[in-house]
């Protein structure tokens, strides 16, 4: 029976996590930190599935030890990492545009966040952390599909605070050998990434917005690409480098993708096919520090884990879509989901005005 820690445990990823760990047989034991900025208390009390409306409050929270705490707090990360196994490090403040915008809270968040976790978990003893790394590494560098060897450009405060958290990975497994391993995250998606700030995820954004009934807003061309990765395979791939021995994975960094380019144009254009919306998208200038394509090769994550992505770009969105629906219709309802849990923690004040 292993111990985990998940940081950013009430976030989109951090929670998803979270439900795979708990839905193992095993009785491991699963500990949650979050500081609830841009994380979510509900993405721990409600089910992720499609049409699951029902509100099980504290479902899941009754079943983890979850600590309300900044990765700043570096007495909190000691305590949080004491007797733990293994830890998901997926806490951070996301996004390039809100790097550009208020680079201090990401840096500090990111980089600074990160360094202390990793030295929390040294101090305690931790045997491996994986870590939720960035495709932004890559820039705008020539070379389709990106691998793990080419050498990182990146472009935006974000790119650069996510690189250097691997960095830092790869320091603690080369000097202290302790067993870390980056995952290389491309664009994940899918249900409870937050739709509605200004620093959104492209897709929970234009679905939000066209279930609104609101025209979403391409920034640039639209011919821009993305190498899109549901939710799921996320999960997976992180379940695998946990359990992969070390010789494989430690110091290592992997691309965690699906191998599929769509333009932002195509992506649209299949939101709206499966929302049934007849509008075409409106246009507007090029966000600053923005990578124009992004495509993996994730043969690397195959060969050391048997990562393979299971949900394809398309089933994805469906699923995704699928539940902003139902969210969207609790919203809409304010019946028995008045007690729905986001409005209501937003009405407690709960999630700090951090979006
Ligand atoms: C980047 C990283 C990704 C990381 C994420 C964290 C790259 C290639 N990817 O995602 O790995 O997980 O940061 O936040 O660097 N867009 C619009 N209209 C909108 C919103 C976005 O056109 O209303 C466009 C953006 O300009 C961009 C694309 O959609 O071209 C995707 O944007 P977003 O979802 O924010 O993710 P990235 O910045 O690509």
């Amino acid at each position: 029976m292993a111990v985990y820690l998940v940081t950013g445990a009430a976030g989109f990823i951090g929670s998803h996590l979270v439900d795979a760990l708990l839905e193992r047989a095993g009785g491991d034991t699963v500990r949650g930190l979050d500081n609830l900025c841009t994380g979510r208390l509900s993405n721990l009390s409600r089910l992720a599935s499609p049409g699951a409306g029902s509100v099980r409050a504290g479902s899941v929270l009754d079943r983890i030890d979850f600590r309300e705490a900044d990765l700043r707090d570096f007495d909190a990360l000691l305590s949080a990492c004491e007797g733990v196994d293994c830890v998901f490090h997926e806490g951070a403040l996301p996004s390039v545009p809100r790097s550009v915008k208020e680079p201090v809270p990401s840096h500090t968040s990111n980089i600074d966040g990160t360094f202390n976790l990793l030295e929390a978990a040294r101090q305690m003893g931790v045997k491996r952390v994986v870590y939720a790394a960035s495709s932004s590494a890559y820039g705008n560098q020539p070379g389709f599909p990106r691998v793990e060897t080419m050498a990182p450009q990146p472009l935006s405060p974000y790119a650069v605070q996510k690189l250097a958290g691997q960095y830092y990975m790869q320091a603690y497994a080369n000097v202290y050998g302790m067993e870390t391993v980056s995952l290389r995250y491309f664009n994940i998606f899918g249900p409870r990434q937050v739709p509605d700030s200004p620093y959104s995820g492209v897709m929970a954004k234009f679905i939000l917005q066209i279930l609104k009934g609101e025209r979403p807003t391409i920034q640039g061309d639209g011919e821009q690409g993305r190498d899109f990765t549901y939710i799921d395979n996320a999960v997976q791939a992180n379940l695998l480098a946990a359990a992969a021995p070390a010789e494989k994975v430690s110091g290592r960094v992997f691309n965690v993708a699906c191998g599929e380019r769509y333009t932002l144009n195509q992506t649209y254009a299949v939101i709206a096919r499966l929302l049934g919306y007849a509008e075409g998208p409106l246009y507007g200038p090029p966000r600053p520090g923005d990578v124009r394509d992004s495509l993996a090769d994730i043969s690397a994550a195959r060969e050391a884990f048997g990562y393979a992505p299971a949900v394809g770009f398309e089933e994805g969105l469906q699923r995704t879509i699928d539940w902003y629906k139902a969210e969207f219709r609790r919203s809409a309802a304010a019946d028995e989901d008045h007690l729905n849990m986001i409005e209501k923690e937003w009405r407690e004040g709960k999630y700090r005005g951090c979006s």
